[in-house]
């Protein structure tokens, strides 16, 4: 259990985290990997944060952990791309949901040189190639928003998120079906 005070201000609230955090995870996703490069030094993570923002001006957005290894290059760093996960990339997705000092050492040939330097992902479902438009503290997360400037798609299957289940759209509801 922890609490907080709400933004109104009113008394601390006290929630289940845990509880929180699963029914969180009711909402089904698809999984993306999101790289900078800040320094001269390559960054990645997997993120299921993404959502579309605007259309005019083009804004996307994710949110990152503030004590996660990479969060000062994230929130520091001019720009970033937003790759969404194929279902072949389930392996990918999780080496890069662990730190690990230089996790694109594995998967060199698997990366070409995006904007701003930014390493970006030959194969996905879609690939968004961002500035970092504004950043907002909020809580335990940062909020960035980035202004898409180029942008790619294809007809490759998601990856997909739901329940603690990572997979494929048939994979995930399989092993949801066999926890019923
Ligand atoms: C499916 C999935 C979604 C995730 N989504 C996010 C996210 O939106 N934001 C975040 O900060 N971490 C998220 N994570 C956790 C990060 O991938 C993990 O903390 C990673 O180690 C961060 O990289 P770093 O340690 O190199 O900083 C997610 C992990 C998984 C498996």
């Amino acid at each position: 259990m922890y609490s907080w005070t709400d933004i109104t201000g009113d008394e601390p609230q006290t929630l289940d985290a845990a509880r929180l955090r699963r029914t969180l995870g009711s909402f089904p996703t698809g999984v993306c990997l999101v790289t900078t490069v800040y320094e001269g030094k390559r960054e990645g993570m997997t993120i299921n944060s993404f959502a579309s923002v605007s259309l005019s001006p083009p804004l996307v957005l994710w949110s990152i952990r503030d004590d996660a290894r990479s969060a000062d290059a994230f929130i520091s760093a001019p720009n970033f791309i937003i790759t969404v996960l194929t279902d072949k990339q389930q392996e990918l997705a999780m080496h890069f949901a662990k730190p690990a000092a230089d996790k694109f050492e594995k998967y060199e040939d698997e990366f070409a040189n995006g904007l701003g330097g930014c390493p970006r992902l030959r194969d996905s479902v879609a690939s968004f190639e961002c500035t970092t438009y504004s950043r907002y503290q909020e809580g335990d997360h940062t909020i960035l928003v980035g202004r898409v400037q180029d942008f790619s798609g294809s007809d490759a299957n998601p990856l997909m998120f739901h329940a603690g289940q990572v997979g494929s759209v048939q994979e995930v509801a399989a092993k949801i079906a066999k926890q019923a």
